[in-house]
């Protein structure tokens, strides 16, 4: 029953005929940009009419069946007409043998056998029969742990005090994997003490692959061999594989680590957030590899796309070298016309880069031992946009576009851990903050999502122009880019910007936002994003939900509809109060999908106990059984 199943969320058809996006290409190569940029104060203007850059609706959409629902700050989950959701799991669930039930004041080593806290991305992969054919029935769920918050995991409400605290809360974060089963009345629930149930959590055994592992720079004097890890930690967005696996993203790490006053912080250490006093969480006090002081290595070994098998609960989680170190957000992963693995990475920080890794071997359909090792080698990439809709991946492999031991680079393993210092080398555009990237299940047409960026414009590294158009961006957009060729593996490709995010009811021009945003559909900071298989893109936000001011009328964090080729936007789901509305996953008839709700702030869920709310996943269906969102 534990075989992996086939993915068919992988076949893109190169041969189809040429859709809409393949305008782009031409579009980018042959005009210049048709967003006009104003002042260095951010008076951008957008174009209007069918030639514009900034996406404006066109013909009607088929893609979408249910009504645009209103923004709102109620706590609780707002749902079209016809849906309906319960919820699946809720921070502190008992998932393995002997853990108790969720309560505040639970300690280290129950938590380790709980659902971690504040989930975030996740991927559900289906079981099979003896023949090997799907089981609807049955899956495994894949899901993150990003952090927590000390107000609501310590009965003291403060920064741990004690290693006791430290050991809960590093428990409480990394990935749960947990079974799940769906019942005949079509709800699914998850499984206690399951065989494929496990928490890989911060104190988990992890190995380097890659051309980093066993290099100096990610030994430390618990790990003379460079390639032991403990633990994973700030687990955000996710991603999946054709052969079944799950990738989870080691985002903010930096806020884990401190050191007493006066330590002196590498240029390196700092290009990474590394800092005296990170989160606060205090870890560094009470465990020494956290401390920078006494190892500066440690946190080398984090900030990696991490590869786990959820079919083999004895494998080691992998961490993915190739894939370079920075605060990766999610991984979108596409199989090229070649064959070879094209992986999509964004770095979540004002002015960082948005990648492209590409397998050095191809993927072989039959060969899952083959396939379980094609993200040990392959070649990184950054991007660099032009202002006129062109933009070109840059190589960053040692000996390459300047980065030799001439200017600091000392060899391979040198590049990838300090990604970050290759990139700006190389001149990659500063981006306003990628987040989730998701590629298009039918065509090679990929999106990303650039939350906001209040410090666009304020310094030289950061100018104004290109997909970054507004300074002092506390929207977002979402930009789209299709390779040259149809071929992820070309050096050009095509962009332009899908929905740039604003608020019409209160702002003009720009910060109105492009015309497909209207007082009806507005949101801000558009963060998860993933399509379904039938080329629905779903956007979660992540973003000021004060309802006030710029932000008036956009009540709650929420999740969005769109079609990617007509440009129309609908609001599908308003998250409780205080929450982030981040990761999601569908069942494989895509009649259920599940939605994480991060760090709801009030009352929700109502499974709350000792008066704390509780990050949790829901499980949303159509009360007819039909499919979401069609
Ligand atoms: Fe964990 Fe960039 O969000
Ligand atoms: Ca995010
Ligand atoms: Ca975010």
């Amino acid at each position: 029953m534990s075989n992996h199943t086939t993915d068919s969320h992988f076949e893109p058809d190169y041969n189809e005929k040429p859709v809409e996006f393949d305008r782009l290409i031409s579009k980018a190569i042959s005009r210049r940009s048709l967003i006009k940029i104003g002042s260095a104060a951010g008076a951008a203007t957008f174009m209007g009419g069918a030639s514009s850059l900034a996406m404006a609706v066109s013909q009607a959409t088929t893609l979408m069946s249910f009504d645009n629902i209103p923004a709102n700050t109620a706590d609780t989950i707002s749902l079209p007409a016809g849906y309906s959701y319960d919820v699946l799991m809720s921070w502190g669930d008992p998932v393995l043998a002997g853990a108790p039930d969720f309560a505040r004041n639970n300690d280290a080593d129950a938590q380790a056998g709980q659902f971690g806290d504040n989930t975030d991305g996740m991927e559900m992969f289906h079981l099979t029969y003896a023949d090997g054919s799907l089981n609807p029935d049955r899956a495994i769920l894949a899901v993150n742990s990003e952090y927590y918050n000390d107000e609501f995991i310590f009965e003291h409400g403060e920064a741990a005090k004690t290693m006791a605290d430290v050991r809960k809360g590093i428990a409480a974060h990394g990935v749960t994997m947990v079974e799940m089963e769906r019942k005949p009345n079509g709800q699914w629930v998850y499984l206690k003490d399951a065989p494929m149930n496990r928490r890989l959590h911060g104190y988990a055994a992890f190995e380097l692959t890659g051309p980093v592992a066993g290099s100096d720079y990610v030994k430390t004097s618990t790990d003379p061999s460079g390639r032991r890890v403990q633990g994973t930690f700030n687990n955000c967005g996710s991603g999946r594989t054709p052969w079944g696996t799950y990738l989870t993203c080691e985002e903010n790490f930096n806020g884990y680590f401190g050191a007493p006053e006066g330590t002196s912080l590498s240029a390196a250490q700092q290009r990474y957030g590394l800092s005296e006093n990170g989160f606060g969480y205090n870890w560094w006090r009470h465990e020494e590899r956290f401390n920078l002081a006494e190892e500066p290595n440690e946190p080398n070994r984090f900030g990696w796309v991490v590869e786990i098998d959820p079919y083999n609960p004895d494998s080691t989680a992998k961490k993915r070298t190739a894939l370079g170190r920075f605060k990766h957000e999610n991984a979108a992963l596409t199989i090229n016309r070649d064959g070879r693995a094209v992986v999509y990475l964004g770095d979540d920080e004002r002015g960082e880069f948005l990648y492209k890794f590409i397998s050095r071997d191809a993927y072989r359909p039959d060969d899952r031992a083959h396939n379980l090792t094609l993200l040990e080698q392959g070649t990184l990439y950054v991007a660099k946009f032009h202002d006129g809709g062109a933009g070109e991946w840059i190589e960053l492999s040692f000996g390459q576009n300047g980065l030799t031991p001439d200017n600091g680079f000392a060899n391979e393993a040198d590049v990838l851990v300090m990604a970050r210092v290759a990139a700006s080398h190389v001149g990659a555009t500063t981006m306003d903050r990628p987040e989730w990237v998701a590629c298009h299940p039918s065509s090679p047409m990929v999106f990303c999502a650039l939350t906001n960026n209040t410090r666009r414009g304020t310094t030289d590294q950061q100018p104004v122009g290109g997909p970054n158009p507004r300074a002092e961006n506390q929207y977002g957009q979402i930009i789209r880019w299709t390779p040259e060729n149809r071929d992820h593996s070309s050096r050009r490709f095509g962009w332009d910007l899908y929905a740039v995010a604003g608020n019409p009811a209160v702002k003009t021009g720009a910060f109105a936002g492009s015309d497909n945003i209207t007082a009806d559909n507005m949101f801000n900071s558009p963060d998860g994003l993933s399509f379904d298989r039938f080329g629905r893109l779903w956007i979660q936000t992540d973003g000021n939900y004060s309802n006030e001011g710029d932000f008036a009328g956009q009540g709650n964090n929420q999740m969005l509809c769109a079609d990617p080729v007509t440009g129309h936007i609908r609001r599908f789901m308003v998250g409780p109060r205080g929450c982030e509305v981040t990761g999601l996953t569908f069942a494989d008839d895509h009649k259920t999908m599940l939605v994480g709700i991060q760090h709801p702030a009030e009352q929700w869920p109502n499974t709350g106990r000792d008066g704390v709310p509780r990050s949790s996943v829901i499980a949303v269906r159509r009360n007819d059984g039909g499919i979401i969102g069609a």
